[in-house]
């Protein structure tokens, strides 16, 4: 009797100390990205490495159709000229959404789903997924290194044993970040050398999947320059509201409080 109270007592523990995610299976490893921290910010250079990889590599069995190919011009992002955009729309082809028919894509259209491989989305799945938690009640962690979304994805590509096993027909792939152990992606989905940076940027696995896993933040929330911005902004406008309302209350209360009762 107490010792089952006592290991439901500590499994809950463990879950809630996110645990689970942290050791053994699931194992993410930090990342010092550029756009942590209150005053991080996107590097324009890292997001257009990314989106390089995820162009050749990661869209043959991966979508990511929440994101406007158009917005890959816009500031705070890889800050692509327009014309670059326009071009690399050309590449893609989508579905209309009036016609049902297949055409040219331009800025204007998402990127498309891909559902041939039965891999998922990766639109959010920088913020879907927490690589790490805690220490809880500060908040200090997700402050200064976010959730570990991006960790968590640079952890999968990194992450794998090189082993695999046959399940059913299907092949698995064995991946210390993954929970379970055992993932559908194939270990070499991703490997060094697999693209040519232009910037000349070495193209080792790290490198990749560091580049890879930010421009999937980026693409999970495009407006994270901006709402960074504007959350400065009202912190230093609430700052100065006190400093006035401090004077203001000391002006007003300096006749009554300077002057002497008389006994
Ligand atoms: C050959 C096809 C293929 C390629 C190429 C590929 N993936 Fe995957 N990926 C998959 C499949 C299939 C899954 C689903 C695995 C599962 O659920 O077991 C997956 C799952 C994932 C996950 C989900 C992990 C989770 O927490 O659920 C991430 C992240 C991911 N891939 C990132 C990438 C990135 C980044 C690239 C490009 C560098 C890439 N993948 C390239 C097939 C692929």
């Amino acid at each position: 009797m107490f010792r089952k109270i006592a290991i439901s007592a500590v499994s809950a523990l463990t879950l809630m100390s996110g645990a689970a995610w942290a050791e053994g299976e699931g194992a993410t490893t930090d990342v010092a990205f550029s756009f942590e921290g209150p005053f991080g910010a996107f590097d324009e250079h890292q997001l257009q490495r990314g989106l390089q990889v995820y162009t050749e590599v990661c869209s043959a069995c991966h979508g990511l159709k929440f994101l406007r190919i158009g917005a890959l011009a816009e500031p705070g992002g890889p800050n692509l000229p327009e014309e670059q955009v326009k071009a690399y729309a050309k590449n893609i082809t989508v579905t209309d959404a009036v016609t049902g028919e297949d055409r040219v894509a331009t800025p204007a259209d998402h990127f498309p789903p891909n559902l041939a491989a039965g891999a998922p989305d990766l639109s959010v799945m920088a913020k879907a997924r927490k690589g790490f938690s805690g220490p809880y009640g500060l908040g200090t962690n997700q402050l200064f290194k976010g959730m570990g979304g991006p960790e968590h994805i640079y952890s999968i590509i990194t992450g794998f044993t090189g082993e695999s096993k046959e399940i059913a027909g299907v092949t698995l792939y064995e991946n210390h970040a993954f929970p379970g152990g055992w993932m559908a992606m194939m270990n070499e989905a991703l490997v060094a050398n697999q693209v040519t940076y232009a910037d000349g940027t070495e193209a080792s696995l790290e490198n990749e999947a560091k580049d890879v896993a930010a421009f999937l933040m980026w693409a999970a929330e495009p407006k994270m320059m901006t709402r960074k911005e504007s959350g400065f902004k009202a912190v230093l406008l609430l700052g100065l509201l006190s400093v006035l309302l401090y004077l203001t209350n000391k002006k007003l209360w300096s006749k009554v409080k300077g002057k002497k009762l008389a006994h």
